[in-house]
């Protein structure tokens, strides 16, 4: 368990960072608001993950918004109709249902992630496991599809589903984005979004929530030429991991320099390499230790369908292990299903160095006299057609008018000069659950000195840079103050208050998080100095307003 859970959630609820979403009514498992507290926080997490992924690599990197509502078709191509499941059991007395791998997995202390569903029934029936709420016997385990489903128009419309992922809008749109951004590889499309997924048992706190929102990556490349990563920008780090056979026998994670993992033995792309290094300085940021966290190495079973490799970014707090990230190397898997189900060409041209000569198939029409008619019915039926298609079209004997084809044309191969060819470009995928950042980097911050509570977060997630207070409600500290907030908030996000003793202001805001506090006194109206107090060692020094601005430069900079 978690230490500080319950208190954290009472401090979210009290000081508006997050709490379950309409209370008045009871609340819906998975669904939580966030406060005005908790959507800074959130702001501010988004915003240094773009910073982190897309504006230092703008070279690369662009970011686009696509909708919630998807399309039945978009999500069948993907796989997600078919696979986007869980796998669930039911309680034969209470109906109650379960997901039957957690279920299994807290009885008999195994991992039992990516286990079928007849091996989940075998279990349950073999240890003779119960329903943990009544005690009654369980059903037999079967899947569960997590997509929301919708209607797209009025009555009889089309079905649609919320996305479980924004991935799928970029794919869709891979082609429109390269074609106006950049026309190049690598090329990463960023998305942050709202996503949806029907859980089956949504825990407490932020981390399996029904509704949520996701910050993430498909970084397209040539598998063949996939291009350096600029790995100067992440210089001698290294990551921790857990690989998949260290994984099965039970071994702690190792440490791996990036060098070694770029070597493509281990991590199937330098690009994965590289993004886990960026993944592991967000992370950092968000106040946990690299020693902290690590990537493990997901086993073939437990991978996602689009998936040939997966890595899992673990925060570790108290003795649970919270999945902040995921890697995936989803190959050409979605390009090429959305090119099958849509008929739409989602290739890229990969130029030769040279000009290659090479033998292609043409087709070749045959000196013969035709009327008019056949001419014309000919033209239409070569138009768009492939030399594949046309020799599939002899074999089977087709007739143009009353005139068959294999008099009339013919498939050669020929030798040609060819500059490139087409392929399907792969795609590694960086993705973080935004809800889930703010939770462990809160869990993480809280602290408790002196018996009162204090939210450590980093500078870089905070949900103002610094508090404002008059020491007094009177008039002239009041206007001295305010001309301090209008002055800072040219570049900072400043909290002013007024009201309440000083100590219930440094209380409310130490809880909140916010580094530093401005006090304008008496002093200040006598010789123009303030107080400026730090929130995680209650020290103050006093400084001249007119340096104020140089000061809180070096506190947030360094
Ligand atoms: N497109 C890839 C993808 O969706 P995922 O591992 O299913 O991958 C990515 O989700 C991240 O989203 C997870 O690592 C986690 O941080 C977050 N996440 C997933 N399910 C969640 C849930 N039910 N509630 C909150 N966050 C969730």
């Amino acid at each position: 368990a978690v230490d500080n859970v319950d208190k954290v959630l009472d401090l979210a609820k009290r000081r508006g960072l997050f709490w379950p979403s309409y209370e008045i009514y009871g609340g819906v498992g998975g669904l939580y608001d966030l406060g005005h507290v908790g959507v800074k926080v959130k702001n501010r997490i988004i915003r240094l993950w773009r910073r982190l992924f897309v504006e230092e690599n703008s070279d690369f990197v662009v970011e686009i918004e696509t909708p919630v509502i998807t399309p039945k078709r978009v999500l069948e191509a993907s796989g997600h109709v078919q696979n986007f499941t869980d796998p669930v059991v039911e309680c034969l007395s209470c109906h109650r249902v379960f997901r039957a791998d957690h279920l299994v997995e807290g009885a008999l202390h195994i991992s039992a992630e990516g286990l079928t569903t007849s091996q989940l029934t075998e279990l349950i029936k073999s240890k003779g496991l119960k329903c943990p709420q009544c005690g009654g016997e369980l059903g037999e385990a079967r899947t569960f599809n997590l997509l929301f489903t919708t209607n797209i128009g009025p009555y009889t419309g089309e079905t649609g589903y919320l996305r479980p992922e924004t991935a799928q809008g970029i794919f869709t749109s891979f082609k429109r984005v390269f074609m106006s951004a950049r026309e190049k590889l690598p090329l990463g499309i960023a998305q942050v979004g709202r996503v949806a997924r029907n859980e089956i048992s949504p825990r407490q706190g932020l981390l399996r929530m029904r509704e949520f929102t996701i910050m993430e990556m498909e970084f397209f490349i040539d598998p063949k030429k996939p291009g350096d990563p600029p790995i100067s920008k992440i210089g001698k780090r290294k990551l921790n991991i857990l690989l998949a056979e260290s994984k099965v026998r039970g071994d702690p994670p190792s440490s791996f320099s990036v060098e070694e993992l770029m070597t493509g033995k281990l991590v199937q792309s330098p690009w994965m390499v590289y993004w886990m290094a960026i993944a592991n300085d967000f992370v950092n940021k968000l106040g946990i230790r690299s020693e902290n966290s690590y990537f493990e190495e997901k086993l073939p079973q437990e991978r996602a369908h689009y998936s040939s490799q997966t890595f899992d970014q673990l925060v570790v707090i108290g003795d649970e292990k919270i999945e902040l990230s995921g890697h995936a190397y989803r190959t050409d898997y979605d390009l090429s299903r959305h090119m099958q189900f849509s008929g739409e060409d989602l290739t890229v041209f990969r130029r030769f160095e040279e000009p290659k000569l090479t033998r292609v198939k043409k087709v070749v029409q045959l000196p013969v006299r035709k009327d008019k008619l056949t001419a014309a019915n000919l033209t239409e039926f070569l138009k768009g057609k492939s030399p594949e298609e046309i020799e599939e079209a002899l074999k089977l004997g087709v007739v143009i008018g009353d005139t068959p084809l294999s008099t009339l044309v013919k498939v050669e191969e020929v030798e040609e000069k060819v500059s490139g060819e087409k392929f399907v470009p792969h795609v590694i995928e960086p993705s973080f659950g935004v809800e889930r950042c703010l939770y462990v980097a809160t869990l993480r911050a809280y602290r408790e000195i002196q018996g009162r509570v204090v939210l450590s977060l980093p500078i870089d997630i905070v949900p103002y840079d610094v508090a404002v207070f008059p020491l007094l409600g009177r008039d002239d500290m009041v206007r001295e103050a305010e001309r301090i907030v209008s002055m800072l908030r040219a570049k900072y996000d400043v909290l002013y208050d007024s009201s309440g003793s000083i100590g219930r202001r440094y209380a409310r805001i130490d809880e909140i998080g916010v580094p530093f506090a401005i006090t304008v006194d008496g002093d200040t109206l006598r010789d123009g100095t303030v107080t400026i107090r730090d929130r995680d060692s209650w020290n103050q020094v006093r400084v001249p307003q007119a340096t104020l601005l140089e000061v809180l430069e070096k506190l947030f900079n360094g």
